[in-house]
């Protein structure tokens, strides 16, 4: 690496959304979840099984890496997933969508480690609108276990934010993951007029924000600069998760605050980040729903965590850029653009490249309630 290089990937600590590409990676790293980690536990009037399923389901993508939920245990066999208000995020989110959809992905999760660890579990919605608390009711039955492959999968998913290759995605590849659900997924390689318009207006989209004082702070809230703040709260956004190098690693922990977040230097740095990552990467996949309805926007969530599973499994990495949905006009016009009738429930970025450093997690204990 000459000595630009190693500036450009050491200083470049910006927005989280665009921050990252930094060179350290952790290729081989092996997620264990919380369960696994402290040699498996028991909670007080809580099946060891179910602790289990919740563990898994705790690994689930959230915005911001918020993990809205609250699971509220009314019988060994029936939980309800509830939505915590202390963990929306009212500027960037205003409508709930994207927690919601954090939600449906945390349901999938854990429909995919129950059918793993025994169980099938039944989810019903029963959200009437996406800022309701109860949100849905799961019902837990016995049966066998089936595709416990999948527990593997759920503990190495990462959302990974340097740089990836530009080659294309083998076609083999990339057909395995439409077909999981054709009507809801498209393509766009990096070079196609699609892929072209996402790269040179999701820098622009992203610059609107960092430059909006407030979602900058509700993102600052959400960015760990300290290790122990970190390891005491499990959530948000760390220098590790965001693939920074050992120096950028440094500065971040040691120079950087809350405050810091808010300076002009930073959130630059964040929108060349944001250039960078559209520039390296294959091209993105992008979900879409029937309509806006709840149902439709339940199966989104579940789609996503399926699609980033697959990814997983196909040695994909993949990156999640929500920032055209959320910023005016681009959330207006992407369907045009894409030539896309439904609405697009999200745009991920991909490509062949090392996988980052899996992100922290809250203890079950911390969102089981009875
Ligand atoms: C609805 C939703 C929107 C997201 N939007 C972004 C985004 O704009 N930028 C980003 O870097 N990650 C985004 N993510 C990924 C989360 O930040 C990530 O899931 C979280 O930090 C946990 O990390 P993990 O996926 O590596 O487990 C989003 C995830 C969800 C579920």
């Amino acid at each position: 690496m000459n000595r630009r290089d190693f500036f450009k990937y050491s200083i470049a600590v910006g927005s989280v959304f665009a921050l990252s590409p930094m060179l350290t990676s952790c290729a081989g790293v092996h997620r264990k979840s919380f369960y696994e980690n402290h040699g498996g536990f028991t909670m007080p009037d809580l099946p060891e099984k179910t602790t289990r399923i919740l563990s898994y389901a705790a690994l689930s993508p959230s915005g911001h890496n918020t993990q809205p939920w609250i699971v509220k245990i009314k019988s060994p066999s029936e939980i309800i997933i509830q939505s915590d208000k202390t963990r929306w995020l009212p500027e960037v989110d205003p409508t709930n969508r994207e927690t919601f959809l954090s939600l449906s992905a945390f349901a999938e999760t854990l429909c995919l480690a129950s059918h793993a660890v025994g169980f099938d579990a039944e989810i019903s919605i029963i959200a009437e609108d996406l800022k309701d608390s109860d949100i849905f009711q799961v019902k837990l039955n016995e049966m066998p276990t089936k595709n416990e492959r999948y527990l593997g999968f759920i503990k190495n998913r990462v959302t990974t934010r340097t740089d990836f290759d530009k080659k294309e995605i083998k076609t083999e590849q990339i057909n395995e993951v439409l077909n999981i659900e054709p009507e809801h997924i498209e393509y766009f390689p990096l070079e196609s007029n699609g892929g072209k318009w996402i790269a040179e207006n999701l820098p622009e989209a992203v610059k609107q924000q960092s430059f909006n004082n407030d979602k900058q702070e509700e993102l600052s809230h959400w960015l760990r600069f300290s290790k122990s703040e970190a390891k005491e709260r499990g959530d948000g956004i760390t220098a590790e998760a965001l693939g920074l190098n050992w120096f950028a690693r440094f500065v971040w922990y040691n120079f950087y605050s809350q405050k810091s977040a808010m300076e002009d230097s930073f959130r630059n740095r964040g929108i060349d980040t944001a250039r960078e990552q559209v520039e390296n990467c294959s091209g993105f996949v992008v979900l879409t729903s029937k309509d806006n309805s709840l149902d439709s926007i339940f199966d989104s969530g579940r789609l996503y965590q399926k699609i980033g599973l697959k990814l997983t499994e196909l040695g994909i990495a993949h990156h999640t850029m929500s920032q055209l949905l959320e910023e005016e006009p681009w959330s207006s016009e992407i369907k045009s653009n894409l030539k896309i009738d439904q609405p697009v429930q999200f745009v991920i970025r991909i490509g062949y490249g090392e996988d980052s450093k899996p992100s922290i997690r809250r203890p079950v204990r911390s969102f089981v309630v009875s």
